[in-house]
């Protein structure tokens, strides 16, 4: 059973905000093509609404941590504040201190920015470190090895966000994380199953093993699940804040735990850590303000640009799901996922284009290299990038006074390198991943070489998180976000049209099958075969090769009815334990 959330004002379904975004446009055709569910997936029992506030995330547990911050007067930032560090406790996988990521926030005047808490390389990374005694590169010092972990951001990112935008004691906030690791919580169903999944990736760590497993055996589904290291942690960070991260005890047992696992970050690496406010990506689509996340994400660029392709048709005039609405959202990610690789990285060490990435003129160009009934080549000498699995986590909150927040944070893989700091209690990321591997090495198996993304000290991998808020003539309309590595982009995009010409309510538009294109592989990846047999046949026979890809993302999003103004939230039901909780 879906988790019931004890904030839930009430359960919708999805007809009763069906048209309600599409309602200041245009209806989508008949008004009634809502997106198919995913198989097996229920509807309703994931959305909630509410009339003042709302959080929706991965663990229903941590959306009741940030609603219980709501209703005591907190708002936005603070709410997401205990939700991350909540999240932390109760969804390992991708919740975390450890890790990084990125938060944008509409401010209830309509002023918008961002906060970057991406990881960086520490001060000893080099363009060479992940190649292997005789220059050859090495996936497992990539993506498998100590020297795969990047100066986590998170704790100075939420503080950041709350010295300049929250309004709760911080104490207060990250109270309840302390609370959940140390008194310990039901183990949710997903939770227990995803644990049991990852027996083996986390166990080849004692600390890891000890951490997560009980005498090395999973939890069930309702144990008690306690973790007292990542208690201590995260007193240490709710009594000191930043401090209680990145100096003293925390400092010095990850500095160890480096050691011990040949990696690279010292404690000097973690007191320079930054996290760093910036402006975010803007775009418009069919009178809508995109807001979305700058560089070092390539998320919000690359909406944007897809969104100005797109807006050349007429969408929602063209079957949702038919071979040619296909055919041209694809061939819109095929220009978008170039660029990214051709020209992104981290703004402060590399200039991005992104006036002309972003603008109407460069869309209007590309668009005319569109063909109308062939799929366009991707050339592998171009660049090529990997396709991604799908462990982050999004959550998206409104507070009572409109205040808007998105945040996507990550430790790269599930469970990040799968290594529990010892004594500490919390999983390092393996975000240096996201670096380019070798530079100059671009070959078809999917690894690029190019400048923009090469590991240099102090610098911040390119992501594809895409945190996103949505407006119309100044009143917010949604938040957005997914995980899913590459895939992100291309989801949230999804979900965008989905609202925008698909006439679909929020939960719909969540819901709905996606698909995705990455330039390349020249694969056109679709969600458990979710479109319909003839498009697919209709696809092939335009040059598109049409795979499986499994789950792609979990769009914990909301909606704000622009004509009463209840927040809608719709959880994701890709994810087992999320929830919308509101009130
Ligand atoms: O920042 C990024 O784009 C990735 N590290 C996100 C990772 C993710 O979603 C799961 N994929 N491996």
């Amino acid at each position: 059973m879906p988790y019931q959330s004890s904030g839930t004002i009430s359960r919708i379904r999805r007809s009763v905000f069906f048209c309600a975004l599409a309602s200041l446009i245009a209806c989508g055709p008949g008004g009634t093509a809502a997106g198919t569910p995913i198989p097996g997936a229920t509807i309703s029992p994931h959305s909630a609404s509410a009339t003042k506030g709302m959080v929706v995330s991965a663990s229903a547990i941590a959306s009741d941590v940030g609603r219980n911050v709501l209703v005591a007067g907190g708002n936005a930032v603070d709410a997401a504040v205990a939700t991350a560090f909540a999240l932390s406790v109760t969804y390992p996988v991708a919740g975390n201190v450890g890790g990084g990521g990125f938060m944008v926030i509409r401010l209830p005047d309509g002023r918008a920015t961002t906060i970057d808490f991406r990881e960086m390389a520490p001060r000893s990374a080099t363009p060479s470190m992940f190649t292997n005694a005789t220059g050859e590169y090495s996936s497992t010092i990539h993506h498998r090895s100590h020297k795969s972990v990047g100066v986590p951001g998170t704790v100075a990112g939420f503080a950041l966000a709350h010295g300049k935008y929250g309004r709760t004691d911080w104490r207060r906030l990250v109270d309840p994380a302390v609370h959940l690791a140390s008194d310990g919580f039901s183990v949710p169903p997903g939770l227990a199953q995803s644990l049991a999944g990852a027996r083996a990736y986390l166990g080849i760590y004692p600390s890891s093993l000890a951490a997560f497993y009980k005498n090395g055996e999973p939890y069930n589904a309702g144990d008690r699940f306690r973790q007292p290291d990542l208690a201590a942690t995260l007193a240490r960070i709710r009594d000191h804040g930043r401090e209680g991260f990145y100096h003293g005890e925390t400092a010095r047992l990850l500095a160890a735990e480096m050691r011990r696992g040949g990696g690279l970050i010292t404690e000097a690496d973690l007191a320079a850590y930054e996290a760093k406010e910036r402006a975010p990506v803007r775009g418009t689509y069919r009178g809508y303000d995109v807001i979305s996340m700058p560089p070092p994400s390539s998320g919000g660029v690359a909406i944007v640009e897809m969104l100005n392709i797109l807006e050349g048709y007429d969408l929602a005039s063209i079957g949702h799901e038919s071979p040619r609405y296909v055919h041209l959202v694809a061939e819109a990610m095929r220009r978008a996922f170039l660029d990214r690789a051709r020209y992104l990285g981290d703004p402060d060490f590399t200039k991005p284009p992104l006036e002309r990435l972003t603008s109407k003129a460069y869309a209007a160009e590309l668009r005319a290299t569109i063909l109308d009934d062939r799929a366009s080549p991707s050339r592998p000498a171009q660049v090529a990038v990997r396709y991604e699995s799908d462990q982050t986590t999004h959550f998206s909150i409104v507070d009572a006074d409109g205040m808007a927040v998105s945040v996507t944070y990550t430790l790269e893989n599930g469970y990040g390198l799968g290594a529990v700091v010892a004594g500490a209690g919390f999983l390092l990321n393996n975000e240096m991943g996201d670096f380019n591997g070798k530079p100059g090495l671009t070959d078809t198996t999917g690894l690029i070489g190019t400048d923009p993304n090469i590991a240099l000290p102090g610098k911040r991998m390119l992501s594809s998180m895409t945190p996103t808020i949505i407006a119309r003539d100044g009143k917010l309309v949604a938040v957005v976000g997914s995980p899913g590595g590459r895939t992100i982009i291309n989801t949230v995009l999804q979900v965008v049209l989905n609202l925008v010409d698909g006439g679909m309510g929020i939960q719909a538009a969540v819901n709905a099958p996606r698909f995705h294109h990455q330039w390349l592989p020249d694969v056109l990846f679709t969600e458990h075969n979710g479109l319909p047999a003839p498009t697919v046949a209709a696809l092939e026979a335009m040059g598109y090769h049409v795979r499986d890809g499994g789950e792609q993302g979990t769009a914990h999003s909301i909606f704000v009815d622009p004509r009463t103004g209840t927040r809608v939230g719709a959880a994701d039901p890709r994810d087992a334990d999320a929830g919308a909780s509101g009130h």
